[in-house]
């Protein structure tokens, strides 16, 4: 694991893998949302990469959200999309079960950035999510859905369900950084990179992986 000196050092050094990955030709990338990845999608803007050849694969999205601005397509629209020259027919989210199967069956994923949730889950693949699932819909938790109140008017506005990647899916990937900002996650993060493989700890499934990298600032 790479402890990095703050927030804004964390998204430099993500940041430096991103610019490499998008050097690649055709690159293909999975990206996540959440407060973790600001400072990554904000030096990404600042440095004005070549994004023109590139696919993206959001991790996940919910379902019947009625507060638009905090769909994970406007997320990404408003904090990277926006900002680079990507191609929009080229970004997916898996909202839209047409893409399920280009995500499941194997596009050649260059690089799948990820945060992890407090309870360990990647994308929305909550606790006790197999690991030979592909991209589905799935209820979120209690503890999901409070994490993800601080974003809603109120706890009744955060949707229960959503549509995810699957862990499967994420494990084709042929690099993986997992990053998580803020000394609440560094048990859970401690847990799921050091602990028993299991799929009460989704994260645990990383320990399987060949090509991870874990970048944490507190
Ligand atoms: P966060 O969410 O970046 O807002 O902490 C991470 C996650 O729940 O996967």
């Amino acid at each position: 694991m790479k402890v990095l000196k703050n927030y804004w050092e964390l998204g430099c050094r993500v940041a430096d893998i991103v610019e490499h990955t998008l050097a690649l030709p055709e690159p293909k990338l999975i990206l996540p949302t959440g407060s973790t990845p600001l400072s990554l999608y904000k030096e990404l803007v600042n440095r004005d990469l070549d994004w023109s050849t590139a696919t993206t694969f959001n991790l996940d999205e919910y379902v019947d959200n009625t507060i638009q601005d905090q769909s994970y397509r406007y997320f990404m629209w408003e904090n990277l999309f926006k900002h680079v020259n990507i191609n929009e027919d080229n970004i997916y989210f898996p909202g839209d079960t047409a893409v399920w199967p280009q995500m499941d069956y194997g596009v050649g994923v260059d690089l799948c950035l990820l945060g992890i949730g407090g309870n360990g889950h990647i994308a929305f693949n909550e606790p006790g999510s197999s690991f030979e699932s592909e991209t589905r819909m799935v209820d979120l938790t209690e503890e999901t859905i409070k994490d993800n109140s601080r974003f809603f008017p109120t706890i009744d506005d955060v949707p229960t369900q959503a549509v995810t990647m699957g862990l499967k899916t994420i494990m084709k990937s042929k690099k993986i950084v997992l990053m998580a900002n803020g000394e609440q996650k560094l048990n859970i993060l401690n847990v799921a990179m050091n602990g028993e493989i299991t799929e009460t700890v989704p994260a645990s499934i990383l320990q399987k992986h060949k090509n991870v990298k874990v970048y944490y600032c507190d």
